[in-house]
């Protein structure tokens, strides 16, 4: 039973020592780990849909020699609410209801910006947090102006990208909200102060399904339709039926077109075929708009595994990856894309396809400073495998014909890191996982220079490490690889006590420092009530004035 068994335990995930226990670390490796996850003991319906939890590791060794991995559980006003009255918090499919609304799990990606820190998810504000302390901070922005999909009395559902970028030069992070019901999409700017965003609603397009990612280059936002569905008899306690959609539209909106008080913005559109989840753009566009897309066919990231379901071999599904979400039913696509605003058209500048590579959930590793992204060298994959114990018959049926089961394995096949160039796709380097190993997000560190800069003396992705979080039922392990050289296998292995493990990572970062969140002015909680508390009962409304209080004492 390859796949981990512990990344769906309850167990603590608190702080942990972790010791050199292969190879050798080297001197050179600087600057912190981030990873996010959700909360299992929260009991989430889907793994994804726990309270957010953030860890840090610094990547130097503390004087006795060990790396101090910090968790925590993000306390923002959903977590506290639940706190108070866990009773009233309940687990849905798409994520967690209460009276005061729907529970902001920022569980999915940490989002450094400078030396700030950010937790972000599909369905909430971004959450800042202190770098240090892992302590929240603020949500960004007034929940108005984001028009969120849903309104409730607190807490509001936002239906937004897990992957906001910051904008190197206009100084700003861009973002996205989406009407769940019509797909409608508006671009959010937040300036990193202040207590309100901007918000552009695009003309005349739509996106049907969720926005999971975006991207940009100097002067365009790329954003793109992705593939996780929203079914509403499921919402009501059907069975998932429908697959994702298997194209979708990509809109390109002009930076400059986004002119504050103006309140629409046009964009140009194209029509984009396999699904896609993640993807990448160059930021220099002088040679035109290129993203390296990352496609999900055959990949249901929103059908998670039931007790009652039967995997692909017709044998009941292990309890023990129950909300596991269903694991990838193809071998995974990836492209260079060059997008033309004038023609409208897509060419294919690259390619690379592996009938041995089988699907990709992760967030690649990349150089994220500016110049890495001006002018990338490398892109880091994990292929997470083939496995069918976490394939569930239903989806199956909801894929019948968008899949060739003919292509799959005879056995499970393990996980595989790829260091593609960015050009070509071509794979340079490549480390197979033990079977049993289950890596996650793998994250760049640039080799040289120091302090809080985010770019390396050699910019692009391939003078430096690649740092992985890997499960495995014996044990935990932080892996570092060459990121020149990845075939060469960890040049240094972390690992907490034997017998500890972790539940399942979402997404990792680095960042360079962790210094204390500035002083700066932000949303404040109690700015977010109003009115709407009449909706409450007044034992519910006093409780959300509490947890203001509270917050506003910190
Ligand atoms: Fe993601």
């Amino acid at each position: 039973m390859p796949v981990p068994r512990s990344i769906l335990g309850t167990q603590d995930t608190t702080d942990m020592d972790l010791e050199v226990i292969a190879g050798t670390w080297p001197d050179d490796v600087r600057g912190h780990y981030v990873v996010s996850t959700s909360d299992q003991r929260t009991r989430p319906r889907h793994a994804f849909f726990g309270d957010g939890i953030i860890a840090r590791m610094p990547l130097r060794p503390g004087p006795d020699g060990r790396f101090p991995w910090r968790a925590r559980v993000i306390d923002t006003p959903s977590v506290r609410l639940r706190g108070k009255r866990p009773d009233l918090f309940t687990a849905g499919p798409v994520g967690t209801d209460s009276p005061w609304g729907f529970v902001n799990a920022a569980n999915t990606a940490p989002l450094p910006w400078g030396d700030r820190l950010f937790a972000t998810w599909d369905a909430g504000r971004p959450v800042e947090v202190d770098p240090v302390t892992l302590e929240f901070v603020a949500e960004v922005g007034r929940r108005d102006d984001w028009r969120p999909a849903m309104d409730h009395a607190v807490l509001p559902l936002v239906s937004t990208t897990a992957h906001p970028v910051v904008d190197p030069e206009r100084g700003c992070l861009w973002s996205v909200s989406r009407d769940v019901l019509t797909g409608t999409v508006s671009v959010v700017r937040y300036d990193g102060t202040g207590t309100r965003v901007q918000r552009w609603e695009v003309e005349d397009a739509a996106l049907p399904q969720a926005t999971h990612t975006i991207t940009q280059t100097r002067d365009w936002l790329v954003l793109a339709d992705t593939a996780f569905k929203i079914e509403v008899e499921e919402i009501f306690g059907g069975d998932r039926t429908a697959p994702n959609n298997p194209d979708g539209p990509v809109l390109l909106i002009r930076k400059d077109d986004l002119v504050p008080g103006r309140g629409t913005v046009g964009c140009t559109q194209f029509r984009l075929a396999p699904e896609v989840n993640h993807f990448y753009a160059r930021y220099d566009d002088s040679d035109g708009i290129q993203v390296v897309m990352e496609h999900g066919e055959g990949v249901d990231i929103g059908m998670y595994l039931r007790e009652d379901d039967v995997d692909v071999h017709g044998r009941p599904v292990d309890p023990a990856l129950r909300g596991m979400y269903c694991h990838g039913m193809a071998p995974a696509l990836t492209t260079v894309l060059q997008f033309d605003p004038e023609t409208g058209r897509i060419t294919e500048r690259a390619r690379a396809r592996d009938a041995e590579r089988w699907w990709q959930a992760e967030l690649s590793a990349i150089d994220w400073s500016i110049e890495g992204q001006t002018a990338p060298t490398r892109h880091h994959l994990v292929y997470l495998g083939f496995h069918p114990e976490a394939i569930n018959r239903r989806a199956l049926r909801n894929y019948a014909g968008r899949i060739d089961p003919s292509l799959f394995p005879a056995e499970e096949t393990p996980a595989v890191l790829v260091s593609h160039d960015r050009e070509d796709l071509k794979a340079l380097s490549e480390w197979t996982f033990a079977l049993d190993d289950y890596p996650t997000s793998p994250s760049f560190v640039p080799r040289g220079r120091g302090g809080s800069r985010y770019a390396g003396a050699e910019p692009g992705g391939h003078d430096g490490y690649l740092v992985v979080a890997v499960h495995n039922d014996d044990r935990f392990r932080v892996e570092l690889f060459d990121a020149a050289d990845v075939g060469r296998g960890p040049v240094a292995v972390l690992a907490p006590p034997n017998g500890t493990t972790v539940p399942f990572l979402i997404h990792s970062a680095w960042m360079p420092e962790a210094v204390p969140a500035p002083d700066v002015e932000r949303l404040r909680f109690a700015d977010d009530l109003d009115a709407r508390l009449d909706q409450l009962e007044p034992d519910l409304a006093a409780t959300a004035r509490e947890v203001a209080a509270e917050l506003d004492a910190r």
